[in-house]
């Protein structure tokens, strides 16, 4: 019978779980060899990432171009599944190189370690105990991390809330800790599980929780860009922008879309550096909601020359050392390309591409809309499909746009026309 209960599927190999796969979804053998293809991971390294590996998955990695940021250049590695991003990425930069590119600035990587304490009787007299017992509290949390702290990170200070729960009241301990180049969950939740038995003690409470925080407000990008209003078209565009963020700053339905085109650009680097995108989605849209309101991310403005100005902020707990950025090889190449130095110096870069990938959609939206770049793409993608040799790639998909008949059939029919004539 076919059944997904099997035991110890785990500690099989490789090939044996992919039998067991096959079996199951009764695979033929062009799937098997195509999950067998191992590409830039090799299986050791994938094996060791997550459990239960059966093979490997590509996305294609490109990068995006003209960026200038902090008066730096630099190549942007995107790993995404969605035609134009990357082509939108560059397009806004270049557009913001003339008045100097994109300025980000990021703060210190503090992140938030959460313990929850139930069960206390005196809450608030609870509270001042814990926060007089600071200094031995981070010493705790401290000797988990030596080389954190020899780094001048570990953990800095805490803050302690009583928060009304639909269970009663609860005290919740903030450790907040500064993860300089990591991601920081391993460390803070390593903390948080260290100084938790103490907290306990102090409260005479009941200690459940110890985990990070992905609301990581404390670890913030801030980036800033203008943009020429001739660069960009004329100030009919510049009012186009503004009135698409104002209707991102009245309606969460679109100030969701809104923001999902700035996760656009994050989340493609993310990928391509191998961070917690889950993290950072999760960290954006809680910011988002903060005030009780979910709001867009970025404001768009005009200055005192009609110009158009732009400005973002949220939160990006990314890493460079330690967890998949260390051990995936790609994520390693991409991160030379970057050139970066510091998680710091990622997350300015970061910042600094969503703000880019905004300004490329709202720009498109108010003026001729996304479906005409979307357009172009599929029809040079049909024509490849199509076998269009290079040189043809372009002149077919004008073709078919002409036309109005963008499909495989037609790209298959010009390719022919086409190679027949040259
Ligand atoms: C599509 O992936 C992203 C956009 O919808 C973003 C936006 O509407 O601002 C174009």
């Amino acid at each position: 019978m076919r059944t997904s209960r099997i035991p110890g599927f785990y500690k099989l190999p490789i090939e044996e779980r992919l039998r067991k796969v096959v079996e199951f979804a009764s695979l033929h053998e062009d799937d098997i060899e195509l999950l067998r293809k191992w590409g830039n991971l090799e299986p050791k390294i994938a094996d060791i990432m997550i459990e239960n590996v059966i093979g490997t998955m590509s996305y294609p990695l490109a990068v995006a171009v003209n960026f200038l940021i902090n008066k730096r250049d630099y190549m942007v590695p995107m790993v995404i599944e969605e035609p134009s991003v990357v082509a939108a990425a560059s397009h806004a930069a270049k557009l913001t190189r003339e008045s100097g590119g994109i300025d980000a600035i990021a703060t210190d990587s503090i992140m938030i370690g959460q313990v929850q304490v139930v069960k206390v009787h005196d809450p608030a007299y609870k509270r001042i105990l814990v926060l007089e017992h600071r200094d031995q509290i981070l010493e705790i949390a401290n000797e988990k991390d030596p080389i954190l702290v020899k780094l001048g990170g570990g953990a800095k200070d805490l803050e302690v809330k009583i928060i009304e729960s639909p269970l009663g009241p609860m005290l919740v301990v903030y450790l907040l800790v500064d993860v300089k180049d990591a991601m920081g969950a391993n460390a803070v939740n390593t903390m948080c599980e260290a100084i938790a038995p103490y907290i306990q003690e102090l409260t005479g409470g009941r200690v459940y929780l110890r985990i990070v925080s992905n609301l990581a407000d404390r670890r913030i990008v801030r980036a800033r860009t203008k943009v020429k209003k001739d660069v960009l078209g004329g100030e009919e565009v510049v009012e186009g922008i503004l009135y698409a963020w104002a209707f991102a700053a009245a309606d969460p339905y679109r100030a969701a879309t809104h923001n999902k085109g700035i996760m656009n650009g994050v989340v493609a680097v993310a990928r391509a550096t191998a961070q917690d995108c889950r993290a950072l989605e999760a960290g954006a849209h809680a910011y988002a909601a903060k005030g009780g309101v979910y709001r867009p991310l970025s404001i768009w403005e005009k200055d005192e020359n009609g110009d158009l100005v732009g400005s973002l902020e949220m939160p990006m707990p990314v890493g460079i050392v330690g967890g998949a950025t260390k051990v995936h090889p790609v994520a390693r190449v991409s991160l030379k390309i970057l050139g970066v130095k510091t998680a710091r110096e990622l997350a300015e870069v970061m910042g600094a591409v969503g703000l880019a990938q905004n300004l490329a959609a709202l720009k498109a939206l108010a003026t001729e809309g996304i479906q005409k770049g979307h357009m172009r793409l599929h029809a040079r993608n049909l024509a490849i499909m199509a076998g269009a040799p290079r040189d043809l790639v372009d002149k077919i998909a004008e073709s078919m746009i002409r036309e109005g008949n963008i499909s495989y059939a037609r790209a298959k029919e010009l390719v022919e026309e086409f190679t027949y004539k040259s």
